[in-house]
């Protein structure tokens, strides 16, 4: 009967109406619970994470309420979530009994005056239902798809974050590297209001090591970034033996250049894995002859499983000290022409200082090699220093030669502190 299977099928454009004022609602209410989850989540990893921090600031009951705040908005969150995806359910079953009414009085009213059979409006009302059951499970389906859609978008929002540093299609593979190293009027920031290097030109011969100082935030590790490329320079080019980095492929840049940074990430897994990390094809004899060089083995003879000892996360389980000489460690095996070390006595005590520049002068042999460095003690040792001052090359040359110009440098050194760090920012002015 063309007139009641037309008068049921009304129906579907009101779940059609429903659907279309429902979902966007649904997806902001979806999101929001995504964002809260990772905001409580991102709360709660990072107040594990700094518990000493936490224990000494005595912060733990201003971090338990910050953190209760969060719990309870992601409940709410949550909840409405859930209301608003198990909503459609109760429609959808209200629509199938309007459908199944609209069947039963005018189907009726129609059986009544003989224009229906009895047998035809039973068979309706079945119909109704065997054709709603999967509107009712579609629904369902649909808004968890809704839900997977947008934990899906804010995965993919991170995937499309556009790559600033790519491989051009010709990038020359660099096999031999002599260690050359140019910086030709070299300006960058990480955002345009505040300029970090500005116009910087230095260069550094194969072998040849040197020292960059300067007053903190200066530029000295943005430096270093560029040089491994973790950037490219705003204007003015990096060049590795006359290669701009940019030529490169980022790989081989890789295989020449290594960085020891200050507080040296290590990975959970044995000794053994976190000194080869770069290079997995170099054995337990490398490995061993690496960690000698630079008097690491000692301690680790004595760690109960020597080369196998298991680390923590980052390394917890070590002194920050022995994380470091392991770093060292790792960048002699990586075995690369030029090596940047970032602060790498920074933080150490004096004993352990004196062990890391002798590692480091080990390290350092016939490789090109910029140390940035807060301590003099390091940066004696050095060919050449370069002094950065806000993002300016002022001053370059040796010891004495900084000493005889009487410039910043030597105004540095002369106020006698051990390390450029305690120097106090009037002095620098
Ligand atoms: N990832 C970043 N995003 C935005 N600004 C940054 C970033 N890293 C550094 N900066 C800014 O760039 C400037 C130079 O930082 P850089 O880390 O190069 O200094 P630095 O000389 O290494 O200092 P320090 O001696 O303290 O290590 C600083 O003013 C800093 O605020
Ligand atoms: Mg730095």
């Amino acid at each position: 009967d063309a007139e009641l299977g037309l008068l049921t099928l009304s129906i579907v454009p009101i779940l059609l109406v429903v659907r279309y004022f429902w979902l966007p609602h649904a997806r902001a209410a979806f999101r929001r619970a995504r964002e809260t989850n990772s905001m409580a989540n991102g709360a709660l990893a990072e107040a594990i994470h700094s518990v000493r921090t936490v224990k000494v600031m005595v912060r733990g009951r201003e971090n338990h309420e910050l953190y209760s705040d969060l719990a309870d908005l992601n409940l709410r969150t949550h909840l409405r979530a859930a209301k608003l995806a198990q909503v459609n359910v109760p429609i959808v079953d209200g629509l199938t009994g309007g459908a199944m009414a609209i069947i039963v009085v005018v189907g009726g009213r129609m059986v009544f005056s003989g224009a229906l059979e009895l047998g035809v409006m039973v068979a309706f009302l079945f119909y109704v239902q065997r054709f709603f059951d999967p509107i009712r499970s579609l629904t369902i389906q649909y808004s968890m798809m809704q839900r997977a859609m947008v934990s899906g978008q804010r995965i993919l929002e991170v995937l499309d974050v556009p790559e600033t540093v790519t491989d051009l299609p010709d990038a020359l593979d660099l096999v031999n590297c002599n260690g050359a190293i140019s910086f030709d009027q070299v300006s960058f920031h990480y955002t345009p209001e505040i300029s970090v290097l500005e116009a910087v030109s230095f260069s550094v011969s194969p072998g040849e090591k040197i020292a960059i100082v300067g007053p903190t935030g200066s530029g000295k590790s943005t430096t270093a970034a560029l040089l491994r490329r973790f950037y490219d320079p705003l204007s003015g080019q990096v060049c590795i033996d006359g290669h701009d980095l940019r030529t490169l492929s980022q790989d081989s840049i890789g295989r020449h250049v290594s960085m020891v940074l200050q507080e040296p990430f290590l990975f959970s897994g044995t000794i053994f894995e976190n000194i080869r990390y770069a290079s997995v094809t170099k054995n337990a004899a490398d490995v061993e002859r690496a960690a000698r060089v630079v008097d690491a083995h000692d301690f680790i003879a004595r760690l109960p499983g020597g080369y196998q000892f298991v680390l923590d996360q980052g390394g917890g389980n070590l002194s920050l000290g022995q994380r470091q000489l392991l770093s060292f460690a790792r960048a002699l095996v990586a075995d690369t022409r030029i090596l940047v070390l970032d602060e790498a006595t920074a933080n150490v005590d004096s004993y352990s200082e004196r062990k890391i520049q002798r590692a480091l002068n080990i390290l350092l042999e016939g490789r090109t090699a910029i140390v940035i460095a807060h301590r003099l003690a390091t940066i004696r040792d050095c060919d050449r220093i370069l002094v950065l001052n806000h993002g300016r090359l002022v001053e370059e040359g040796s010891h004495q030669e900084l000493m005889d110009i009487d410039g910043l440098y030597a105004r540095l050194c002369r106020l006698n502190y051990a390390s450029f760090d305690d120097v106090p920012s009037s002095a620098i002015r």
